[in-house]
């Protein structure tokens, strides 16, 4: 009988029935299918109201970044993430930053951005400026929809309306700027974009069709700077001056040429998204944000690229490497995940945050301090030796490695620099032969 897909009610049945129905239609064994099941602690009804048609939970790894010190102020970050060296990267970079006083972080207002995009309108410049004309009544509208934002010093802020030409005609786009507080800001401003839609098509003539917040958080920005001095940056083979002018030719790199900027700033997200899951944010939001930023400031600067690297470095006047950092940072305290999600709320707890700025803050010290690491291991000795131990261990237990036999597994693929599951288990082999004869 061949399997259907279409299972009528799923999402009706308890979270039972549906791992039930999963586990048939998969074969899976009952020991496969418990790797699906709650921790303790963790209520399933909670996980079962915040998406549809659950069946478990996918647990990742939550690891504590060490060493971090933000405006004169101690953190402990909690980071989830399944990429081995990331944790123990930001926690070393956080070490050497902390020797010349730690980061040193700011944020904009949390400002989001709301769009409503209006189609047909006859005389476009004569209808932004209609628009433009009735701003403190529209904005008051907006905010009549979110009055205990408001009462926290939030809500619509500014107006701003675009022309856009487009394959579909000329469209007049409404920007809607919300200064969302503590919250990420998606259903305050979703809401108030879609208050205020009717009236915008009524004063400019046209009709309304999307009204959906903009993940190009240009307006809410988080930045950090810190100095990490050259004397802490020496190897055995190379001077701290020298490490510090490899690090600005790999930076060179990533802004003359997209194809290195994309891995430049995908290990800047290492540390910045595995702080945003760990504190139940939107981490595509985050992502798609900070990527189309770096391209949006590509094109607002005369750089003949298409992309940016979110970081930047130079060198001080003692020979020290300074790097910076700016990056959107939409993130909320209050509402959505972070607000329910039981790991999530220890989280921040952990990190003590108390504003949805001060977690900014924080995103930006650890992209910044991922990014130094990833430099400072690319531009000497070479991202592989770092990562090899974590892979060797989780090669030496994929291949079946008992704990009393993972460490002489690993230390022989480390030693032999061919970490391979064939060679893993090839090892492993040998080893019980070994102890056996
Ligand atoms: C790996 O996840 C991230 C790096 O590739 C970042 C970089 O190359 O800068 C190491």
């Amino acid at each position: 009988m061949t399997r259907s897909s279409e299972i009528p009610g799923f999402y009706r049945r308890s979270i039972a029935e549906r791992r039930a129905a999963v586990r048939e239609w998969a074969g899976l064994s009952e020991d496969e299918a418990r790797a699906f099941e709650f921790p303790p602690g963790v209520d399933p009804a909670t996980f079962d109201r915040m998406i549809e048609n659950v069946i478990g939970v996918m647990p990742i790894p939550l690891g504590i970044a060490t060493n971090f010190r933000i405006n004169g102020a101690d953190y402990l970050v909690p980071m989830a993430i399944e990429e081995p060296s990331v944790v123990a990267a930001a926690s070393n970079a956080a070490k050497v930053a902390r020797s010349s006083g730690g980061f040193f972080a700011q944020t904009t207002a949390p400002v989001m951005i709301g769009q409503v995009q209006i189609l047909d309108v006859p005389d476009p410049v004569a209808a932004r400026l209609r628009v433009l004309d009735r701003k403190d009544e529209l904005l008051a509208a907006a905010n009549a929809k979110d009055p205990v934002l408001v009462k926290f010093g939030g809500g619509a802020k500014d107006l701003d309306v675009r022309i856009l030409p487009s394959a579909r005609g000329t469209m007049v786009v409404v920007h809607l700027l919300v200064d969302a507080r503590d919250a990420g800001g998606m259903n305050a401003v979703n809401t108030m974009c879609e208050a205020l839609a009717p009236e915008f098509a009524r004063l400019t003539g046209g009709r309304s069709v999307l009204r959906i917040i903009s993940n190009l958080a240009v307006h809410r920005l988080a930045r950090a700077h810190a100095t990490f001095p050259a004397d802490r940056l020496k190897t055995e083979t190379a001077s701290g001056a020298e490490v510090v002018d490899a690090i600005l030719d790999a930076y060179a790199l990533a802004v003359a040429d997209p194809f290195r900027c994309a891995t430049h700033n995908k290990g800047i997200m290492n540390g910045i998204s595995s702080v945003v899951i760990a504190t139940g944010n939107d981490f595509r939001a985050i992502e798609s944000g900070a990527h189309s930023y770096a391209a949006w400031r590509a094109g607002e600067s005369d750089a003949a690229t298409v992309i940016l690297p979110l970081t930047t470095y130079e060198k001080d006047k003692n020979g020290d490497l300074v790097g910076s950092i700016e990056v959107p940072a939409p993130v909320g305290l209050v509402g959505g995940a972070t607000a329910v999600h039981p790991t999530a709320k220890a989280n921040v707890k952990v990190l003590g945050v108390k504003t949805a700025r001060e977690l900014g803050q924080v995103l930006a010290a650890v992209g910044l301090a991922q990014n130094f690491a990833a430099l400072r291991a690319l531009a000497t000795e070479g991202i592989q030796r770092g990562h090899m131990e974590l892979h060797a261990r989780n090669l030496a237990a994929s291949v079946g490695a008992r704990p009393d036999e993972v460490d002489r597994v690993v230390e022989r693929l480390v030693k032999e620099r061919q970490i391979r599951f064939d060679r893993a288990k090839e090892v492993l082999d040998e080893l019980r032969r070994g102890s056996a004869g």
